[in-house]
């Protein structure tokens, strides 16, 4: 519902206008999604999502398009809300050459619904279709993507956003999705294929794209009004990109992490730092005047344009708010860890420059090189690469569980756990904050404790979410008990 915030002119009709975005509108390339009121979520959605070719204007245009695979042939697929606690049906129809599944990345779901081909479905062939149904229990701002083993089908532009409405209004003008995306392509816009899974790419940084979208366009521009206050929801779809966004002009809040509200904290020069896979929501007042821009700008290696917020028409209010804007809460447990937690060490290994010697894949001891020449394995947890063939751990349902990590590699990796929200309540780099995330971007050589209590019964994932190190060996599961 949109709700005003004492002197917003915004008016009923551009409300209706907004409501007419249904939820199951596309966030499609080319379309200049203007910031207005968010729309009443649905209770249930009932949405088909067919994975196929498709192609976008990835490139400047005036360039070549670039074939992709899409959900119902878009990039990024189609944009669906839900209200808190609401259902969704989506029947997944395979349409491409390879199997697929879709994993429903942050939401604390039903583990047969979780989307891992191999682990809790079969994966679905081409041609068969999958239905999956579930209820989703937290706000905020979620994701889809496939999860079939070891494909590429994420690089090709298979994902999509998944929001999930609070119960109460929320009190913004717009509500604005952002998908960025990186891609690697050749100069005739096609996927750069030759380096695609490549061992090179796995054991360095994982595949960095030369190509920089938001909802697939090259520079996305949104429309909003003088002093409006919006709610940017930034996803990264990147394969393996760490992005570090910075909203210009513009007064800045950070007011989410991975879908779970956050204390309200001002971003005084408006820099996020996102990992793959993570999302962070933001409260943007915009101070600029009518006629004016704010950038949106990547600024790990320099600084590029990558959206646009125009300003445009009469001001919502007099002046731009400075108030704070707190998300209601989402009741995820929150671990005890003097509650007899069960503790597990976890040691990330490998990579370029790791010193591993030797692995084990699959049952067998191996060195390194024939890992990576026979099984093009080059990571591991424990000694162990691509550790599928039992849980690295079992738990009880309910216990808390503290896992140590230690990154004793010379790479940055997105750790990402399924099914829950963790609290990182130990780390030795990056700023220690009391956070609920689904992914933690953990710095090279790191060490850091990721907490939650194990409520949801089933076998979840624990993965780096840089693709290609996924693939080549950082990837285990853990299995909580019913
Ligand atoms: Cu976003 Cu294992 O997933
Ligand atoms: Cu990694």
């Amino acid at each position: 519902m949109y709700h005003d915030n004492g002197n917003s002119g915004l008016s009923r009709r551009s409300v209706l206008k907004a409501a007419a975005l249904s939820f199951a509108a596309p966030i499609a390339q080319g379309l200049a999604f203007s910031a207005q009121a968010k729309p009443d979520a649905p209770r249930f959605i009932d949405v088909h999502l067919e994975a196929k070719p498709g192609s976008a204007q990835l490139l400047d245009p005036g360039e070549p398009k670039t074939p992709v695979w899409g959900y119902n042939g878009t990039v990024p697929g189609p944009l669906l809300r839900v209200a808190r606690g609401g259902e969704v049906r989506a029947r997944l129809i395979n349409s491409i050459d390879q199997p697929t599944t879709i994993h429903w990345h942050g939401i604390h779901i039903d583990n047969a619904m979780d989307g891992v081909a191999h682990l809790t479905q079969a994966a679905v062939n081409p041609g068969e279709v999958f239905d999956y149904r579930f209820r989703v229990p937290h706000a905020g701002t979620y994701w889809y993507h496939p999860h079939a083993h070891r494909a590429m089908q994420q690089d090709r532009g298979l994902s999509g956003l998944l929001i999930v409405e609070e119960s109460e209004p929320v009190a913004v003008d717009g509500d604005i999705a952002l998908a960025i995306d990186d891609w690697r392509l050749e100069a005739n816009g096609e996927t750069e294929t030759r380096s695609l899974a490549g061992l090179h790419d796995s054991a360095h940084a994982g595949r960095i794209g030369n190509v920089l979208t938001v909802n697939a366009e090259p520079i996305a521009t949104f429309q909003a009004r003088p002093n409006a206050r919006l709610r940017l929801r930034l996803c990264n779809t990147c394969n393996a990109r760490v992005l570090q966004l910075r909203l210009e002009d513009v007064r800045v809040q950070l007011v989410a992490i991975d879908g779970m509200p956050v204390p309200p904290t001002p971003l005084p020069d408006g820099t996020i730092t996102i990992a793959p896979a993570g999302r962070a929501d933001v409260v943007v007042d915009v101070t600029g005047a009518t006629a004016t821009s704010s950038a949106i700008t990547e600024v790990s290696r320099g600084r590029l344009l990558i959206a646009r917020l125009d300003v445009r028409g009469e001001p919502v209010r007099d002046r731009a708010l400075e108030t704070s804007l707190s998300l209601p809460p989402n009741d995820v447990r929150l671990p005890n860890l003097k509650a007899d937690p069960l503790v597990f060490d976890l040691r990330m290994q490998g990579g370029a420059m790791g010193g591993m010697p030797d692995v084990e894949v699959h049952g067998k001891r191996m060195s390194l090189r024939d890992a990576a020449r026979q099984h093009r394995m080059v990571w591991a947890f424990n000694g162990k690469a691509d550790a599928h063939d039992a849980p690295i751990f079992t738990v009880k349902r309910g216990r808390p569980v503290a896992i140590r990590i230690v990154n004793d590699t010379a790479w940055p990796h997105a750790m990402h756990v399924h099914g829950h929200h963790f609290v990182v309540v130990q780390r030795t780099e990056g700023a220690l904050k009391p956070w609920l995330h689904d992914t933690v971007l953990m710095h090279r050589r790191e060490t850091a404790t990721l907490a939650f209590t194990a409520d949801n019964p089933g076998k979840w994932m624990l993965h780096c979410h840089m693709l290609e190190h996924q693939m080549s060996g950082m990837s285990c599961y853990f299995e909580v008990e019913p």
